[in-house]
């Protein structure tokens, strides 16, 4: 299994490209398979889980072309399985999203339960009372959800819990459904409006993206598109973290600011210096690397969009392990998502866990040793540390990693970070 070998205290400076959005591009991904016609799509991460991803759609019968190393198209006019099997949905619990648009456009689907989870319990119940409102006759039986409709009814469907692939799911459903659906307490991750940008050029009719009450006219037929995917914030927001930690000046091109408010007026209350165009970001920090004490710890509450990202909560807990005071992060959408903080714990990060609360007591140094990847933002988590850690960080199972930063060594080396893979 490959592992990253980090030598700690290089601060960082130059120019990277951030990648299109893994989150983005799984649901659109899924959304091929809601017409007959080609879908092809731009700016696609080459990601594990979008390999997985395509894999299930192959399963299907989509035939897929890769065009460019990021643009791919999709041919989903002759679906032979509507099955997901368990072992393809196992790995990765956005399979889940093939669920809306196969059921709308074929009337019948069959997808293995996702499984447990690295972090929390994480249900599908909002999906399937969704689905069942507009109609859907939906059983659990041998692990599997089947689904059944002869043509999805619009509904009026309140989620009591914001969720992003519920929301997701059936606004995909709802695109082909007979009659208007409103989708109430709706998701409003940038991610989720990208999904419904894709699905409009594809010919439906969605209204109220980006709020929390999304309107969706169902037509009978949707058809040929070409989109390109939104850039990833969460790829942004965690190379911000690390030009904030070690210092230096970091220019981050096809990163979009007005996706990232929460995480720029955070990482200002840290003392860094973030200044944006319209299509880059920039952040300048003196850094713990040349000055201790030169970042102020900052507490940090995730919630849903626009408020803190669940998935930039791991980060900006490395980032306090060397700051100046103390802090707290407080994670209330997963009930299971500190796994990082023992891993801290071996490089020498002072951290107390209290319910779903962190309390982190900034130090002077981190120190490097092994340490051992979780999931996919707490391994980020553990890139960011080693980076201001004395000496050398190794960090195994890095598969996490992969499943969702491209190219990340290639990266962070660019901008000057000591980092290479071991094979
Ligand atoms: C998505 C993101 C993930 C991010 C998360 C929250 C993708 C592929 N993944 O995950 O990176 O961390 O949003 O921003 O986009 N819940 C229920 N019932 C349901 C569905 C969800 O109770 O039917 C709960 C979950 O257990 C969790 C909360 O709702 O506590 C939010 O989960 P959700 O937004 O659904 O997360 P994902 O869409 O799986």
């Amino acid at each position: 299994m490959d592992k990253l070998v980090i030598q700690g205290g290089v601060p960082l400076n130059g120019e990277i490209s951030v990648s299109g959005a893994k989150n983005a591009a799984l649901p659109i991904l899924c959304a091929s398979l809601l017409t007959a016609e080609p879908l092809t799509l731009g700016n696609v991460p080459q990601l594990h889980d979008i390999a997985t991803m395509r894999k299930l759609l192959v399963h299907m019968g989509v035939k897929i072309e890769q065009l460019d190393n990021n643009q791919i198209s999709l041919d989903a006019s002759d679906i032979h399985t509507c099955e997901a099997p368990y072992d393809m949905v196992k790995t990765m619990r956005a399979s889940i999203l093939v669920l809306g648009p196969l059921l709308a456009r074929f009337g019948h689907v069959r997808v293995s339960l996702p499984g447990g989870c690295a972090i929390g319990s994480r249900p599908v119940d909002l999906h399937i009372k969704g689905l069942q409102a507009m109609g859907a006759d939906i059983r659990i039986e041998h692990g599997y959800i089947e689904a059944k409709a002869d043509r999805l009814k619009g509904a009026r469907i309140f989620m009591d819990i914001v969720t992003v692939t519920g929301t997701e799911n059936l606004m995909m459903a709802a695109a082909l459904a007979e009659g208007t659906t409103v989708l109430e307490n709706a998701a409003k991750e940038p991610e989720v409006v990208d999904l419904a940008e894709c699905l409009v050029k594809m010919g439906a009719k969605i209204e109220g993206v980006g709020t929390d009450v999304i309107t969706v006219t169902g037509v009978a037929n949707l058809h040929t598109a070409s989109h390109d995917v939104v850039c990833d914030r969460i790829e942004a927001g965690t190379y911000m973290v690390a030009a904030a930690m070690t210092g230096g000046e970091v220019k981050l091109k096809r990163a979009r600011a007005d996706l990232l408010d929460a995480v720029i007026d955070k990482l200002r209350e840290s003392g860094a210096v973030v200044e944006h165009d319209s299509d880059s970001i920039t952040v300048r920090s003196e850094g713990v690397l040349q000055r201790q004490g030169a970042l102020r710890s900052v507490s940090v509450r995730t919630a849903p969009h626009p408020a803190f990202p669940t998935d930039m909560q791991a980060q900006f807990m490395a980032l306090n392990t060397v700051a100046d005071a103390v802090a707290t992060v407080t994670e209330t959408i997963f009930e299971n998502r500190f796994m990082h903080v023992q891993e801290m714990q071996r490089l020498g990060a002072s951290i107390e866990v209290e319910g779903n609360t962190a309390i982190i007591r900034g130090r002077e140094f981190l120190e490097g040793a092994t340490v051992m990847a979780t999931d996919l933002r707490a391994s980020a988590s553990l890139v960011l540390a080693a980076l201001v850690a004395r000496g050398e960080t190794v960090i195994e199972r890095i598969y996490h990693l992969d499943r969702g930063y491209e190219r990340l060594e290639e990266k962070l080396s660019q901008l000057g970070a000591r980092i290479q893979r071991i094979k």
